[in-house]
């Protein structure tokens, strides 16, 4: 396929826009199905939130409010997704949880070369005069005037880093960012995992052969629509990034702009929940597990558990990541089974386990030990509940949360799914 511009690349996200699917819908399907909003934004929110609590720490010392850049904003998730940080999850009494309080923000800007996109942020935004929208192409280097306050955060998310077709232009964003900086500022990239289960046929031993991939906005579309529009679908070239190509591009950008922009953590996002598992486009082996885990996370619906379990299939001559997948699948089947097992011995008129518990190994490694346990104190806490469906609308959405504990407490920070995203720091003050 002949390399797209980045001005060509826009109609993909243009026609997302039209389709009408792009907008907030069921958690089923679409931009924010579940998967997005309990999983994703969430894990994010997870992992920003000690470097979230370290700028705000240093701005109030200076009787300064926060600054954000929100690289490649789309309608402005970034904004949503950070107001949604919390200092913790709250226990049942707390009210005031939110780090990213109204009086705490100075500015959130928001960047993006998508009129149409912009144009939805400015709908949903436009009356807060703390939120500015700007078109600008990133690949073109920092969207700062030289006359510009530095921001203390510069953030992407979902892939964006990934627009970067070519290292050189990411290299030149992020020295551009760190040569702005005063005294301290946090950086997130995100970008699409090399290594993901839902792209197995492209996986390479050598990244210099295959930077980018040729992605295919189809996972918009229910399997009938996509495969009737298939000749329609829009395309957009993204780079694929794995933990030491990470390194690289950082280094180089640090020594570019002659100032350490140093991680603080790498990790892998929507392992396993990568919107490609459900198309199959990439890998003929991939079993549509996104699609399950909206289910279990969406109100008054029965999830068939079946439908959570899938056979990994390896690819010869990659050991390191057969050896990581083939025990996330052993880890996350035993959870559903073991889920399943105890629906079955519950007894909600005893209210009490009638059969069989199956007992929890103590060879089993500790997190997934610590999910099985949580699973049946859900299921005896609350399967005596009869009305309210305790099954569809506590022990499912509970089983959700502890697949996404499970997966995240064996991630690598690696490029082993959908998405790796780098923290980072640039610190004047202790270069
Ligand atoms: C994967 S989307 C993420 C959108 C949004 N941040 C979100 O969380 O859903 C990538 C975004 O980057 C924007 N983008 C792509 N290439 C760009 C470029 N060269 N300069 C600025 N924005 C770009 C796209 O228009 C799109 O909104």
């Amino acid at each position: 396929m002949a390399e797209l511009t980045s001005e060509e690349q826009m109609a993909a996200y243009s026609e997302a826009v039209a389709s009408g699917l792009y907008a907030k819908r069921t958690g089923l399907t679409g931009k924010y199905d579940n998967v997005r909003r309990y999983w994703e934004d969430e894990i994010t929110r997870s992992r920003l939130r000690g470097a979230l609590l370290k700028l705000l720490k240093r701005s109030k010392g200076l009787m300064r409010r926060l600054r954000i850049m929100d690289l490649g904003c789309g309608s402005a998730d970034g904004y949503e997704l950070l107001g949604g940080i919390r200092y913790r999850d709250p226990d049942l009494q707390g009210h005031e949880v939110d780090i990213l309080t109204p009086d705490v923000l100075g500015l959130y800007k928001g960047v993006d070369l998508n009129e149409d996109l912009l144009n939805q942020a400015r709908a949903l935004y436009g009356h807060n005069p703390k939120l500015v929208f700007e078109q600008a192409d990133f690949t073109q280097g920092a969207p700062l005037a030289s006359d510009e306050k530095p921001y203390d955060l510069y953030f992407t998310s979902f892939g964006t880093m990934s627009h970067h077709n070519r290292d050189a232009s990411a290299v030149r964003l992020l020295a551009d960012i760190a040569r702005r900086v005063e005294h301290y500022a946090v950086i997130m990239c995100d970008w699409l995992g090399r290594y993901s289960y839902e792209w197995q046929t492209l996986w390479t031993h050598d990244p210099k052969q295959r930077r980018n991939m040729d992605y295919v906005v189809s996972y918009i579309y229910e399997k009938e629509e996509r495969e009737a529009q298939r000749a329609e679908l829009q395309h957009l070239n993204l780079r694929l990034m794995s933990r030491p190509e990470a390194n690289d591009i950082i280094t180089r950008a640090s020594k570019r702009a002659g100032v350490t922009i140093r991680p603080l953590d790498f990790f892998d996002r929507s392992t396993l929940v990568g919107r490609h598992l459900d198309t199959q486009e990439y890998n003929p082996h991939a079993r549509p597990l996104r699609k399950a885990v909206n289910s279990l996370h969406e109100a008054n619906l029965r999830t068939d558990l079946h439908s959570l379990i899938f056979n990994y299939v390896p690819k010869p001559g990659f050991d390191f990541l057969n050896d990581y997948f083939e025990y996330l699948q052993m880890c996350w089947n035993r959870l559903v089974y073991y889920t399943a097992d105890l629906l079955t011995a519950y007894d909600p008129k005893d209210e009490r386990f009638g059969g069989d518990v199956p007992d929890i190994p103590a060879s089993y490694p500790e997190p997934l030990r610590d999910m099985m346990a949580r699973m049946r104190h859900v299921v005896e806490g609350v399967g005596w509940l009869h009305v309210g469906l305790p099954r569809e609308n506590i022990i499912e959405p509970q089983l959700g949360y502890a697949l996404r504990e499970l997966v995240m407490a064996l991630q690598q920070g690696q490029g082993s799914a959908h998405g790796l995203v780098g923290i980072f720091e640039v610190d004047r003050d202790d270069p």
